[in-house]
């Protein structure tokens, strides 16, 4: 694939898989960003010259879709709506970007032929209770529990659709929680960073045993890479790395790392409808297109993440004072 329409590559995973596309492979990339609050076009300053377009635009807009779709080999469409906390307060944007953006990027690759991989997220399976030994896998039922969610499950039903009813040549893949730099300060860990580096006392939603499944966003490009080079089109892949944590030891892990006492975190508010555990078994991923992620060792990777956030001050700090103004008016 010489040529890949990345949609919403100036956010947090979608800009880490263009940096990783660079370093693995000759691909060019054609990145399509609407630059939402969320999109930041500098996370994709350091890509060589000539290897990137990018084009400010949504992937609502058909004929934009269409155009860029018809010149290039594949698409993998990241481009969302992504945090449930804004879904809450607002979902009208959700169903615009998640369900008709994603219903217009398949109308593109349908008309043109064009392979596509959609990204998704574990959350489309609802919750595990914390002592279930079963994880999410492929054929878990769909139960999503928030508007981000549900349109996220609504979109990749679509996908199926397409698949089945016009022979679109699609995979999808539902991966758990990604960490890593160029992370958006109103996600969980960045947020905690980012208030410790300015003094201010992490958050923590309820109680704080709410377990998420964490995998470093660079092991979620390798296995985007693979699915794309590998996968069995109409094939849904779970992509996670044994990353389960409850909220309240990383935001203690976090403390400790960055020289805090483990216990100077305020408890606030919980979130409406909060899923209580996320869990990934990746077994066909790794049997079938045998993959193996590179970051086993979560305090390593957080670390890393710790160390880019005190160096990147530049490239969060226009978003850090907005951001807390969303939380505060909601009490969280
Ligand atoms: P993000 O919010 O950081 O980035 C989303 C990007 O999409 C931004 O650059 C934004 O400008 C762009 N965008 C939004 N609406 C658009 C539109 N209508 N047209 C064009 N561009 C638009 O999100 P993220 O965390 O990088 O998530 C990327 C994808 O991965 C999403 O599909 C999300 O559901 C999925 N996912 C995320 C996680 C996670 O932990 N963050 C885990 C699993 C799956
Ligand atoms: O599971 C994959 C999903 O992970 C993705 O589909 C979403 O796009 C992504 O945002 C993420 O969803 P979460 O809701 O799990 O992530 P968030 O970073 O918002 O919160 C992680 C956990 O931390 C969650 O249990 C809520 C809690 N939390 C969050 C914030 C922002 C806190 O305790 N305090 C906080 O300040």
């Amino acid at each position: 694939m010489n040529k890949i329409l990345v949609t919403g590559g100036a956010g947090f995973i979608g800009a880490n898989f263009v940096h990783h596309l660079m370093a693995h492979t000759d691909a060019s990339v054609v990145v399509l960003d609407k630059l939402t609050y969320a999109g930041n076009e500098a996370s994709l300053a350091d890509v060589p010259a000539g290897r990137m377009e990018f084009v400010h635009g949504a992937i609502e807009d058909a004929e934009l879709v269409d155009r860029l779709v018809a010149g290039v080999d594949a698409v993998v469409h990241f481009a969302a709506e992504s945090h449930n906390d804004n879904s809450l307060s607002n979902p009208r944007p959700f169903l615009d970007t998640n369900i008709v953006g994603t219903y217009t990027i398949l109308e593109a690759v349908r008309k043109h032929g064009v392979r596509l991989h959609h990204i998704s997220t574990d959350e489309v399976y609802g919750d595990l209770e914390l002592d279930d030994p079963a994880k999410f896998s492929e054929t878990t039922p769909y139960n999503p529990s928030s508007p981000y969610s549900a349109t996220k499950a609504g979109s990749d039903l679509l996908v199926r659709a397409w698949v089945r009813s016009f022979g679109v040549q699609a995979t999808i893949s539902n991966c758990s929680n990604n960490y890593g730099p160029y992370q958006h300060v109103e996600k969980f860990i960045p947020r905690q960073i980012t208030n410790v580096i300015r003094g201010v006392r992490p958050k923590l939603y309820g109680t704080g045993e709410n377990v998420r499944d964490w995998i470093h966003t660079d092991d979620h490009s390798s296995a985007v890479l693979r699915i794309l080079e590998r996968g069995e089109i109409g094939q849904t892949y779970l992509i996670g790395a044994n990353g389960e944590r409850n909220n309240k030891d990383v935001i203690e892990d976090i403390l400790v790392l960055m020289g805090q006492p483990r216990d100077s975190y305020d408890h606030v508010s919980d979130r409406p409808g909060h899923d209580l555990r996320y869990a990934i078994d990746a077994t066909r991923l790794r049997t079938e297109l045998g993959w193996e992620p590179a970051y086993t060792d979560f305090e390593a990777g957080l670390k890393a993440t710790i160390d880019w956030y005190v160096a990147n001050e530049a490239w969060w700090a226009p978003q850090k004072d907005e951001t807390e103004a969303k939380y505060a008016k909601v009490g969280r």
